[in-house]
C-alpha cells in the first residue's frame, strides 16, 4: 500500500466577495479581479488543483515543481490538513484523512518564512515538539545533539535566532520538524530566501539527511535545478493539474509532451512547429529551416506535419561548413552567454523565415569562439530529436 495516495483531487477556492471587506473593499476587489482571470473557472470559484493523483511510497523525495500560481502549495497544505480538499480521496496510509486533523496526521511542514521562538536557543527550539512526551533527560539530550549533528548546527546550539543567519533559522525550523520523525515531512519553498551559494550547501544537505532518516520528503520548489537534483520522483505541475511524473533523468530523456519537454533542461527545449515528416527511398527524413534532416526514428506511419523538439545541445556549430554544408544551417550570434563548461547561444538563420535557435556548445569545441554578430553553421542532431503531434502536442512514438 502507498504510503501517501491522492485520487483524483480537486481544489476549489472560493470567490472572494468584496462586499465582506468593508475596510479593505478596494483591495478584495482586486484580488476578486485575479481569481476571475485564472485559467480554470467554476461557478463556485478558482479551480486549484484539479484531475490531481498522485502515489507516493515511503521513502521517496518527491518534489513538486512548476510555476507561480500552478498550485505546489494548495497541494502540500492539503495533505498537511491545512486547507481542505474539494473533492476526491487524500489517503495516508490508507486511511482517508477527511476530517483528520492536521496534529493528527504525523506529518510535519516547513515554510518559506523561518518560524522560530526568538526566547529559545536554538536547542531549545529543537526540543520543543518532545516537551509533552516527558522522555528522561538523557534520552532527550540525545535527540536533539543527533538532529543538531544532522543538520551541522552543533556550533550555534546555544544562540537565540537574532543571532543567527537565514541558513541557520531554517535548519532550526527543519530540526524542530524533523525530531518527532513524522511519517511525511513536507517543506514549501524552504531555502527561497537564501542565496545561491548557500542554497547549493542546502540542497546537498537535504540529500544527506534524507539518506540519512529515510522519512517521505515532498518539497515545493521553482527552482529547476533544485528540483532535479533532489528529487527520486519529481512531480511537473502546471495550472493545478501534473504535467508529467517520474525520475528527473526519466523526463529529461522522455518528455511526454512539449509542456515537459520545456520545463526542464536549461537553455530549454527548441521548438519547431512547422516542421514535416517524409517518407524516402530508406525511411523517413525531417524537413525543418527549409532544409532535409536524417530522421532515424521509426515512425513511418506518422508522416505529415509534426512538431520537432530540440535541445539545445543536440545541435553540432562548426565555424567553417566543410564538405556537406547541404545539411548545415548557417545562422548569425544574437546573443552569447558562457555557462562553465558550456556556452550558450542564441541564433537566428541567414536564410528563411525569422527564428531563435538557442544551442549550448562545450566551451572546448573551436566553434564556441564565436562572437555576437558573427556567423556560425550548425547541423541539428534530428536523430534524437523528439516529435510530437501538432494538435495534441503528446510525443510521437
Ligand atoms: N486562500 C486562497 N484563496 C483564493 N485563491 C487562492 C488561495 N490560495 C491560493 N489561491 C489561488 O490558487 C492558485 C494556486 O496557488 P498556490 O499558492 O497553490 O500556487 P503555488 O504553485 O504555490 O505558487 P507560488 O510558486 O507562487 O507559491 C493560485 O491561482 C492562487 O491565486
Ligand atoms: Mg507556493
Amino acid at each position: 500500500m502507498p504510503q501517501l495516495e491522492l485520487r483524483n483531487i480537486v481544489k476549489i477556492y472560493p470567490f472572494i466577495n468584496p462586499k465582506k471587506y468593508f475596510f479593505n473593499r478596494k483591495k478584495a476587489e482586486k484580488v476578486l479581479e485575479e481569481q476571475r482571470r485564472m485559467p480554470y473557472l467554476s461557478n463556485e470559484g478558482v479551480i486549484a488543483v484539479q484531475q490531481y493523483s498522485l502515489t507516493v511510497e515511503e521513502g521517496e523525495f518527491v518534489v513538486l515543481y512548476g510555476p507561480s500560481g500552478c498550485g505546489k502549495s494548495t497541494v502540500l497544505r492539503m495533505i498537511a490538513g491545512l486547507t481542505d480538499v474539494t473533492d476526491g480521496e487524500l489517503l495516508i496510509d490508507g486511511e482517508d484523512m477527511e476530517g483528520v486533523l492536521p496534529e493528527e496526521r504525523d506529518v510535519a511542514m516547513v515554510f518559506q518564512e523561518y518560524s522560530l521562538y526568538p526566547h529559545f536557543t536554538v536547542a531549545q527550539n529543537i526540543a520543543f515538539p518532545l516537551r509533552n512526551l516527558h522522555l528522561p533527560r538523557e534520552e532527550l539530550d540525545r535527540k536533539v545533539e543527533l538532529m543538531l549533528r544532522l543538520l551541522e548546527l552543533t556550533g550555534v546550539k546555544d544562540e537565540k535566532p537574532a543571532t543567527l543567519s537565514g541558513g541557520e533559522m531554517q535548519r532550526t525550523a527543519i530540526g524542530r520538524a524533523l525530531i518527532r520523525r513524522p511519517k511525511i515531512f513536507l517543506m514549501d519553498e524552504p531555502f527561497s530566501n537564501l542565496d545561491t551559494p548557500l542554497r547549493r550547501k542546502l540542497r546537498v544537505l537535504m540529500k544527506k539527511i534524507h539518506q540519512e532518516i529515510g522519512t517521505t520528503f515532498i518539497y515545493v520548489t521553482h527552482d529547476m535545478y533544485e528540483a532535479m537534483s533532489l528529487a527520486t520522483k519529481l512531480v511537473l505541475m502546471k495550472d493545478g493539474m501534473i504535467v508529467q511524473e517520474g525520475s528527473p533523468g526519466d523526463i529529461y530523456s522522455h518528455p511526454e509532451n512539449i509542456t515537459s519537454g520545456t520545463m526542464i533542461g536549461a537553455p530549454a527545449m527548441n521548438i519547431f512547429r512547422d516542421a514535416v515528416l517524409l517518407r524516402d527511398e530508406d525511411g523517413c527524413v525531417l524537413r525543418v529551416l527549409g532544409k532535409e534532416f536524417p530522421c532515424r526514428k521509426k515512425i513511418e506511419k506518422k508522416c505529415g506535419p509534426v512538431i520537432l523538439g530540440l535541445r539545445p545541445v543536440h545541435f553540432e556549430m562548426f565555424r567553417e561548413p566543410g564538405a556537406d554544408s547541404g545539411e548545415m544551417i548557417l545562422c548569425t550570434v544574437l546573443r552569447r552567454e558562457d555557462a562553465g563548461t558550456e556556452v550558450h547561444f542564441v541564433l537566428e538563420p541567414v536564410e528563411g523565415e525569422s527564428c531563435e535557435i538557442r544551442t549550448a556548445i562545450r566551451s572546448e569545441d573551436p566553434a564556441a569562439g564565436v562572437h555576437e554578430g558573427q556567423e556560425v553553421w550548425i547541423r541539428p542532431r534530428t536523430e534524437e530529436a523528439f516529435l510530437f503531434d501538432t494538435e495534441t502536442e503528446m510525443r510521437l512514438q
